[in-house]
């Protein structure tokens, strides 16, 4: 059985999907036949009524993955509608904007926490009662190849992405005999919009990063989607825990 035909019937929460990664994962969970509920904080509205029109299940919400009466509302409304949730990847994030730790304002730190690290908690709290709820279900956490590795400039950031994989390893082993897994994706260098807006403020990045990836370009949003629509079905079964790198090489050098 292929990973694309286990996702039909299913319902699926992805939040940051209204473009980059989190786009790439809606729609490939919605092409695989999951019922797509695409939260972001700016609604995907355009987004979901595409794939609404190519025949698929996809329903934008607006959600701040930060506040966390939002996410319950969110969830709650989730379980109203379609009585379940199946998978969750728990996707939003932003960038710090580049600088030597010292130089990040308490504004830039706190932000970056509220939305990279309290956003996955908020989310993880409420996704998890509902899976315990009705016996099982797998969630994803985006952290970053930065999730296992430093970066100049960028400590908010790398801090939250390390911090999202002891949250996944914790809870994973808090609820594995519940039948909920619990893993990472940590995605290396990928051609998004987040990435392009790094890049565009310092190219330098760019440079560095083609130097360093042994596969000798970034990835595409498409090649994470894959490996997180596998986390999330039947096919990773006994995998749980797990801080996925999909990074071409780059952490590994
Ligand atoms: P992106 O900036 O292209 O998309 C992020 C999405 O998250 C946007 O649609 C944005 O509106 C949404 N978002 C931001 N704050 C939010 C909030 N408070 N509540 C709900 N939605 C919110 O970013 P990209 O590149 O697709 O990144 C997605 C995830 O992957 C992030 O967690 C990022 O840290 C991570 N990542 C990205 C890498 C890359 O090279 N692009 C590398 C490693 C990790």
């Amino acid at each position: 059985m292929k990973t694309t035909e286990t996702m039909e019937g299913k319902v699926v929460m992805v939040t940051g999907s209204a473009a980059g990664i989190g786009l790439a994962c809606a729609q490939a969970f919605a092409k695989a036949g999951a019922t797509v509920i695409m939260a972001d904080i700016n609604e995907p509205k355009e987004q979901a009524e595409k794939l609404a029109a190519e025949g698929f299940n996809a329903i934008p919400y607006r959600c701040d993955v930060s506040n966390a009466a939002a996410v319950k509302e969110m969830i709650d409304w989730i379980v109203a509608t379609y009585g379940r949730l199946d998978a969750a990847h728990n996707n939003a994030g932003i960038q710090t904007p580049q600088r030597p730790m010292a130089e990040i304002t308490d504004e830039e730190y706190n932000r970056t926490v509220a939305v990279d690290l309290t956003g996955v908690w908020n989310c993880m709290r409420y996704e998890i009662r509902q899976m315990l709820k009705q016996g099982g279900g797998a969630i994803v956490n985006t952290s970053s190849m930065g999730g296992t590795v430093g970066f100049p400039g960028q400590a908010a950031y790398i801090a939250c992405k390390h911090a999202v994989l002891g949250l996944t390893k914790t809870a994973s082993i808090d609820y594995a005999a519940k039948g909920i897994r619990i893993n990472a994706i940590c995605p290396g260098a990928i051609l998004t919009p987040m990435a392009a807006e790094l890049i565009q403020h310092n190219p330098q990045v760019e440079t560095d990063l083609l130097r360093d990836i042994p596969a000798g370009r970034m990835g595409r949003p498409e090649e994470i989607a894959d490996a997180v629509l596998w986390l999330c079905s039947p096919q990773a079964s006994y995998v749980n825990g797990h801080a996925l790198l999909v990074d071409g090489a780059y952490t590994v050098r």
